[in-house]
């Protein structure tokens, strides 16, 4: 049976161009673009018409860096991946890349199982996974050759958390290795976790507990120290790398001179690092609890470089990393040791419209708006053209932007299964008004029409910057 839609009268912005188009849904694909009030597009019939005129009709958002219901610090990340996905979809972000997550002593093939039984007939939108891996141990390298031929064809390993997600060198480089004969990517969390255990210990004796001293002992040398060495290692492997939440300048800095000298290497930034700061860890009565994430919120000066990488492309990508925890019973639990405050910051639903405030703000174009958001991580990540842009054969996940729409962010108001807002009171331009996720209406006209189920696991080709 066909359903077919058509989108009048938006300017339709992909990473490539911009253009006055309709747009002809037909099966949950992208049927046909065609030039406004021309022939071509009057002829366009369907059952349903949406009038975007005044509207941007942008690519549904790909956010390749997302961890619902994950366990960490003794507790769990607390959206689900009904909650979560729902969340997204009304931030205008259709598709998710989550980490499933291998543990210490544990097949890949059990933990991938864990995720894919977490996510099934539960999501919005469409999703696929990345996995953690931290183990490596011949079989697990051989695992990686199986996850990458059935659509996981990236691997995150830890330069931090020591005892938990901990790879050695030698570890990283036998990854990297693997990666480099079988076509996956590592992507690194670059902290060099071994000196920092030492920092916080040096703290916590000293009586420095506070949220604050957080942001102080993860130094931004010490995440510098780490993507160099990763870039490094990864050099020797003959492997293509991906550094994920780069917050340091000091760190873009080695990205630049490593993609400078040619190397396969690329950088993801996240909004918390291009909107908020140490300020931000260092509000009083244990506010700055909701900040903790790693790598940390830095000094409001090295945001700048973080908007030049984007803009040069030495950061290709932007992902939320969103990992929220309530502030009431999960924060909590690093009252009086800010080691113990679980890591990580709520963000899915609100990637999209941070990052269109930064084209007000005059920090990106639109396209390249799009292209961070949207193209750059389904390339990234081989989900490019299904997702990531609007031309005919891709999947119809399609977002109606108002440009013009102010916004207040608050908890009061959000999706997100969290007690609080990151942005709590910031006013932005710009908001979503419908998202579609393959032709289905998910969000029509600021009203929640989708289902949990109706988003669909989506295997992976690999890393389309390298083919
Ligand atoms: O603080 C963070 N980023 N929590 C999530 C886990 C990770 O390292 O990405
Ligand atoms: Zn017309
Ligand atoms: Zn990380
Ligand atoms: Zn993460």
């Amino acid at each position: 049976m066909s359903s077919r839609t058509v989108i009048r009268g938006g300017l339709v912005i992909t990473a490539a161009e911009e253009m006055y188009a309709d747009v002809l849904i037909e099966d949950g694909r992208i049927a046909a673009l065609a030039a406004s009030h021309t022939p071509a597009a009057e002829a366009f019939t369907a059952e349903r018409t949406v009038d975007a005129t005044g509207k941007y009709v942008i690519p549904g958002g790909v956010d390749g860096h997302t961890h619902m219901e994950m366990p960490f610090g003794g507790t769990y990340a607390s959206d689900t991946f009904t909650t979560g996905t729902r969340a997204a979809a009304w931030g205008g972000t259709t598709t998710i890349v989550d980490f499933a997550i291998q543990s210490v002593g544990r097949s890949l093939r059990e933990g991938l199982d864990a995720w894919h039984a977490k996510a099934e007939g539960n999501c919005a939108i469409d999703y696929a996974f990345h996995m953690i891996v931290s183990d490596v141990n011949d079989e697990t390298l051989k695992e990686m050759d199986l996850l990458v031929e059935e659509g996981v064809t990236s691997f995150k390993q830890f330069m931090a958390y020591p005892g938990v997600f901990y790879s050695d060198d030698g570890q990283l480089l036998r990854a990297m290795q693997r990666a480099a004969d079988n076509g996956g990517l590592i992507m690194m969390h670059a902290e060099n976790g071994i000196a920092i255990d030492v920092l916080v210990e040096q703290a916590l004796a000293r009586g420095e507990t506070d949220p604050r001293y957080h942001g102080e002992v993860r130094k931004a040398l010490l995440e510098a120290e780490a993507t160099h060495r990763a870039i490094r290692l990864a050099q020797v492997a003959g492997a293509p790398l991906y550094i994920v939440h780069v917050s340091a300048r000091e760190a873009v800095a080695e990205l630049t001179r490593a993609r400078d000298e040619g190397v396969n290497v690329f950088g993801e930034t996240c909004p918390q690092y291009l909107f908020l700061s140490t300020d931000n860890l260092a509000e009083p009565d244990f506010e700055g609890a909701k900040y903790v994430c790693s790598t940390p919120l830095r000094p409001r000066d090295h945001q700048e470089a973080l908007w030049r990488g984007l803009r040069s492309d030495d950061l290709q990508v932007v992902s939320t990393d969103h990992c929220p925890f309530c502030f009431t019973g999960q924060k909590e639990l690093g009252r009086g040791d800010f080691s113990k405050i679980p890591n990580g910051m709520p963000g899915v639903e609100n990637r999209m419209d941070l990052l269109h405030q930064a084209v007000v703000d005059g920090h990106l174009s639109r396209r390249r708006w799009i292209e961070i958001a949207c193209a750059a991580p389904a390339r990234m990540f081989g989900l490019y053209p299904k997702k990531g842009t609007i031309a005919p054969g891709a999947d119809a996940d399609v977002v109606i932007y108002d440009p013009h729409a102010e916004q207040v962010m608050s908890a009061a108001t959000h999706h997100m299964n969290v007690d609080y807002s990151a942005y709590e009171g910031r006013r932005v331009t710009g908001r979503v008004e419908t998202v579609l996720s393959r032709g289905e209406f998910v969000i029509t006209e600021r009203e929640y029409t989708g289902r949990a189920g109706h988003g669909v696991y989506t295997p992976r080709s690999t890393c389309q910057y390298l083919s």
